[in-house]
């Protein structure tokens, strides 16, 4: 900073310092400090040591059940998940390193600490590093420098990751809990400390809040409407919805009560039962029923939470006596960010309406996909739109420097929607239905990526995909209701 004013005052001459700082350039965002991150522009750090870091399956020989609740979730496919990939060989080719290291930094953190991921694909990695965010990530945290950025937040991977340390008798691990330590914490196998982080949504922050790696745009910002909205308030964090059961979250959203520590499960469950389709039929491909069970029971978790977040209210609007439009009011009931969120220019929530009259005959029809999986233009989507510097459409993280619209919905708030309709001239009833639908992205896109997955994965041996099939959708809610065209 110093050398940077001596340099100006230099060049500028006679301007004093005091008309430099006032003229703004002295309150420019400073970039976060090579020196402090060695991995940017991910802002992870590390505390090295001779201690490595454990593998999962070691964890799992004492917690078992943390590991099954863990395995086959979307924090164990962060790495190997082949939409990310895809997405990661083509950042690769766009920009090269110096983006995909602030990929990497989030999807396999261990992975960037040691040096061992330079890039895309899968093979000849070591266990640690294919396990994306594994046990051995969050439970070696032990802190964040997140306010120490020129952000002050959690982001971008600002986590310390410190697995162990060296002591005169030869390296300990140290894994980081929420609970006071006891006695026989770690079984010999590794020191206990208590990290209260880790009860926190400020955990989750340092990957769920995500920036453009150089206009520091933000793209996913998860974490961010969670703490401008009321759960945040109320002491409902990211683990209260997300490490539970569908029972608990849905008390936890619905009554801001705290679940029990004995209720806590790895689950890590979303939205993404697209990508838990793809690992169920790569379990099954490998002969491997357990683990298949295990993913499709997170799946119908993924769909039944996704059924859960919203609710629908159908209302006809009259004038002069005759119906004119029909408001649909769509509510986020319980989701404690916005509905989407994070990806909210590329999945797609949207609303299908359908009204017939009294004998049967469609009289409208508004967004419903077509044969090829295509939604019609005049859908209403609930989602973002990116752009790129020369004001264009963009949907790549590293394209996209600013939303050209953001229409997603608040926690605990809704969006109307107004379908003008016409009365015509029948005397029954209409028939009105609609639906709430939501995918994790348009079919093209969904080409378009699998493409350009790393040569190392076979999409035809792991996961039995030779074209690209429809992408699935779920039918979040569906409302049907009978209005009358005239009073
Ligand atoms: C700060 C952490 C962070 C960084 C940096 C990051 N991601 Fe992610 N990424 C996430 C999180 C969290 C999600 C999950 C969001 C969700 O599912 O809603 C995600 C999801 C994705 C997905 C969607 C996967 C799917 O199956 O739908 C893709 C693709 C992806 N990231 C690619 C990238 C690429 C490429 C980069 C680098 C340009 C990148 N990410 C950088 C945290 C990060
Ligand atoms: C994404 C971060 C994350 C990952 C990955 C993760 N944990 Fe945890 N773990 C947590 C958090 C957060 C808590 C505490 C939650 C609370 O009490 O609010 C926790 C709690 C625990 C506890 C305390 C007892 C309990 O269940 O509450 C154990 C033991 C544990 N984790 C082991 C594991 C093992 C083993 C793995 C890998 C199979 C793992 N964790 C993966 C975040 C993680
Ligand atoms: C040799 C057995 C053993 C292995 C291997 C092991 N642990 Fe533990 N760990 C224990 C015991 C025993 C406890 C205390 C009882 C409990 O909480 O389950 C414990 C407690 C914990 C806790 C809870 C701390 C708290 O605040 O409640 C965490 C987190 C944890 N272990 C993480 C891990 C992780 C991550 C790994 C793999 C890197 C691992 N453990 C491997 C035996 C083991
Ligand atoms: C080290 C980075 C990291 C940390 C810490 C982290 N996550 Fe994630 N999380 C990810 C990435 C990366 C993905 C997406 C993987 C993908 O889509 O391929 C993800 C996915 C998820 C998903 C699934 C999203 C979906 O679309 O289904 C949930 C839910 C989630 N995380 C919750 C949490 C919670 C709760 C915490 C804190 C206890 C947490 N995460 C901490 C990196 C992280
Ligand atoms: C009150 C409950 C609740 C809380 C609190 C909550 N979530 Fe969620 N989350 C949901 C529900 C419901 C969904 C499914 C609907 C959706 O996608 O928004 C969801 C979806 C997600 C997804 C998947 C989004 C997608 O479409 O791919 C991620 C990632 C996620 N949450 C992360 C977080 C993080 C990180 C926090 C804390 C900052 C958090 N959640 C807090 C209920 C909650």
């Amino acid at each position: 900073m110093i050398k940077k004013m001596v340099s100006y005052s230099i060049a500028l001459g006679g301007v004093s310092l005091g008309a430099l700082l006032l003229s703004g350039l002295g309150n420019a965002m400073e970039k976060p400090d090579p020196m402090m991150y060695p991995y940017a522009p991910s802002l992870l750090r590390y505390q090295k040591s001779s201690a490595q870091f454990t593998p999962p399956e070691t964890c799992a020989g004492c917690h078992p059940q943390q590991y099954q609740e863990w395995q086959g979730s979307m924090h164990a496919l962060a790495f190997t998940d082949p939409v990310y990939q895809g997405e990661l060989n083509k950042a690769h080719k766009a920009v090269g390193n110096d983006v995909t290291r602030q990929c990497e930094g989030c999807h396999t953190p261990a992975g960037v600490v040691t040096g061992e991921v330079k890039g895309p694909g899968v093979s000849g990695l070591s266990d640690v590093a294919v396990s994306g965010v594994s046990c051995d990530i969050c439970h070696s945290v032990s802190g964040h420098s997140g306010w120490e950025t020129p952000y002050r937040q959690p982001e971008n991977g600002s986590l310390i990751l410190s697995p162990g340390k060296d002591t005169p008798a030869g390296p300990v691990l140290t894994k980081y809990g929420p609970n006071k330590r006891t006695e026989e914490c770690g079984g010999g196998f590794h020191e206990c400390v208590e990290q209260p982080l880790l009860a926190k949504s400020e955990l989750c922050a340092n990957c769920h809040q995500v920036h453009h790696y150089e206009s520091h745009t933000p793209l996913e910002s998860t974490y961010r409407e969670w703490k401008d909205g009321p759960y945040a308030v109320k002491g409902i964090g990211c683990q209260d919805c997300h490490m539970v059961d569908t029972e608990t979250f849905i008390r936890s959203a619905d009554t801001f009560k705290k679940p029990e520590r004995g209720q806590i499960r790895h689950y890590f469950n979303g939205a993404n039962f697209l990508v838990y389709a793809l690992a169920e039929q790569a379990a099954k491909k490998s002969g491997d029923e357990e683990l298949a069970k295990n993913i499709h029971e997170k799946y119908a978790m993924a769909v039944a939470r996704l059924q859960a977040a919203a609710d629908l209210e159908v209302t006809p609007v009259y004038r002069d006596q005759r119906l004119a439009e029909i408001k649909v009011r769509v509510k986020n009931l319980r989701a404690g960010h916005n509905l989407p969120t994070s990806l909210t220019n590329i999945r797609q929530l949207w609303l299908e309406m359908t009204v017939k009259d009294q004998s049967g005959k469609v009289v409208m029809t508004t967004g419903t996909v077509n044969k090829k999986g295509e939604l019609p233009k005049e859908a209403r989507l609930f989602n973002s739109e990116g752009m790129e510097k020369g004001f264009h459409f963009a949907v790549d993280p590293w394209e996209v420097i600013a939303f050209a619209r953001h229409d997603t919905i608040p926690p605990k708030g809704y969006k109307d929607v107004y379908y003008g309709v016409s009365a015509g001239s029948g005397k029954g009833p209409l028939s009105v239905e609609v639906k709430l639908r939501y995918r994790q992205a348009e079919q093209e896109l969904a080409h378009a990526l699998l493409a350009a997955v790393p040569k190392d994965i076979d999409l035809a041996a792991t996961y039995g995909l030779t074209a690209m099939p429809d992408l699935p959708i779920v039918d979040m809610v569906s409302k049907s209701v009978k209005v009358k065209p005239v009073l």
